[in-house]
């Protein structure tokens, strides 16, 4: 069985924050998030992290997450070095010592299935003790290099050790590694700090392992952004650049329509239909779906949102929600958590809709909450009504049938159930059961007095004489 290791005892005392650097997001994720996944894209289910400086957020981390993998945390309580830090993870391996480990940095969150594999391929195929993912790149600085011989590697230099020479090969050590799993914890112990930073570096087993007569290798994955890590915020920064353009790519090359990339930002589990326009300024994140035909215009900020097909939306800000087909909301419209508009539904300006379902053909206009309710199909909703769904201690729900019409101004105080075909007055605060095909109205009749305004014209005139003349 193959096992990964992910080194993420680091604290990135630049981006100064509490939070474990792994902890930190790039495109709305975890960068250990994005590593975990790419072992679990490549069919890996056992995981061992190293955590250290803020070791519990990152286990509350893991032990909260979903995923295929089996996740275990190691503590490395002093940073002695990349090696030190696999050391940590010796039970764990000696458990599972039957297969190869895969050792991968946390804070590298561009590491994908394609490297992992063509490299584990590698790695069997030529029968290595240890492969070694390597990248070609113009800025070697800070990495290790690799030395290359006719048929394999003899080693890694860090760049505090190279000779002049050394330092210019662009070839570079991109912290992820192939072992067979036996052979390197036959080599964790002999580890020594003899180096400028006087660290146990695990690049170190490679010679130990060529010393012992097994065999190593490196792998050059294509993937240019493989090794890359952030230090600071800028560099940070940077990497959600590249995740934001990548993703907005691989959307271009399907087809999708963008007028603007400005503000636009997808994450990477989000789906889109075809011939779907995405506008400048949108914001889709989560599990967020968007389906085919739609036109999600500025403002919109969608996150675990289903979206159907043919569906305009603009301005709206929308979480853990159902959109169905054919449907037109905005612009300022928030949809919250629990909440199903169904197809061919119009909502406009200023509508706030919560745990509720709207009904086939229903038009909520503008100026309304809708709280808690369950509403039927073609039902019209004036302007301003509000579902009074909270009375300082309970929620209750409001149920309203289909065809019915609710006047402007109407409170309905739940719970409380509008017949089907029923109306309500403009105004009118709903507190009992309407019956289906019924009219609310809990106003008192209009009474219009007649002359009223040249009377009262009359005494303001006399007062202003008596004025003038006093
Ligand atoms: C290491 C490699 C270097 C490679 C580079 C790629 C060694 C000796 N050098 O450099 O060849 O080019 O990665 O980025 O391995 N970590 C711990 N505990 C420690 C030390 C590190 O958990 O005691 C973790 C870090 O949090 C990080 C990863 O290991 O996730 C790599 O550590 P980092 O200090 O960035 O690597 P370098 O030693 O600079
Ligand atoms: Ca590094």
């Amino acid at each position: 069985m193959d096992n990964c290791i992910i080194l993420a005892g680091g604290q990135g005392k630049r981006m100064k924050t509490t939070k474990p650097k792994v902890l930190l997001e790039v495109l709305g994720e975890p960068m250990l998030e994005w590593v975990i996944k790419a072992c679990e894209d490549s069919g890996i289910k056992n995981i061992c992290v190293v955590k250290g400086y803020e070791g519990e957020q990152v286990e509350a981390y893991v032990s909260a997450r979903s995923g295929s993998a089996d996740i275990k945390t190691v503590l490395q309580s002093e940073r002695l070095g990349t090696g030190h830090a696999v050391m940590m993870a010796k039970d764990y391996l000696k458990e599972r010592s039957d297969g190869n480990t895969l050792i991968l940095c946390g804070d590298a969150p561009f590491i994908d299935k394609q490297t992992i594999e063509g490299s584990l391929e590698l790695h069997k195929e030529n029968g290595n003790a240890v492969t070694v993912v390597t990248s070609v790149i113009s800025e070697p600085h800070g990495y290790g290099r690799i030395i290359r011989t006719k048929d394999g590697i003899s080693g890694i230099v860090e760049e505090k050790d190279c000779t002049d020479e050394q330092r210019k090969i662009n070839e570079i050590n991109s912290g992820c590694y192939w072992f067979d799993t036996k052979a390197l914890c036959e080599v964790l112990g002999e580890l020594t700090p003899n180096n400028a930073q006087n660290e146990y570096y695990l690049t170190d087993c490679i010679s130990l392992l060529l010393g012992k007569g097994k065999k190593a290798g490196a792998f050059t994955s294509v993937n240019e952004n493989v090794s890359l890590g952030a230090n600071d915020r800028r560099g940070l920064l940077a990497l959600n650049d590249i995740a934001r353009k990548a993703v907005i790519d691989k959307w271009l090359d399907f087809g999708i329509e963008f007028t603007c990339l400005d503000g636009v930002v997808i994450g990477n589990d989000v789906t889109i239909g075809e011939g779907t326009v995405i506008e400048n300024n949108v914001k889709l994140t989560g599990k967020t779906t968007i389906g085919s035909g739609c036109r999600i215009m500025s403002g919109c900020m969608l996150n675990n949102t289903a979206v159907g097909d043919n569906t305009v939306l603009n301005f709206v800000q929308s979480n853990d929600a159902v959109v169905d087909d054919n449907v037109k909301i905005g612009p300022w419209v928030q949809l919250r958590p629990d909440t199903h508009i169904k197809s061919g539904v119009k909502i406009g300006d200023f509508v706030e809709i919560k745990n509720s379902t709207v009904g086939e053909g229903t038009a909520v206009a503008h100026l309304t909450y809708v709280g808690d309710s369950d509403v039927g199909s073609n039902v019209n909703f004036g302007c301003g009504v509000v579902t009074v769904n909270f009375d300082g201690e309970k929620k209750f729900r409001t149920v309203i049938g289909d065809n019915s019409f609710i006047g402007c101004n109407t409170n309905l105080v739940a719970p409380v159930k509008i017949g089907s075909s029923a109306y309500t007055a403009a105004g009118t605060t709903v507190t009992k059961d309407v019956p289906d095909g019924a009219l609310a109205i809990d106003r008192n009749r209009q009474a219009n007095i007649e002359g009223y305004a040249a009377k009262k014209l009359k005494a303001r005139n006399e007062k202003i004489a008596k004025q003038k003349k006093g």
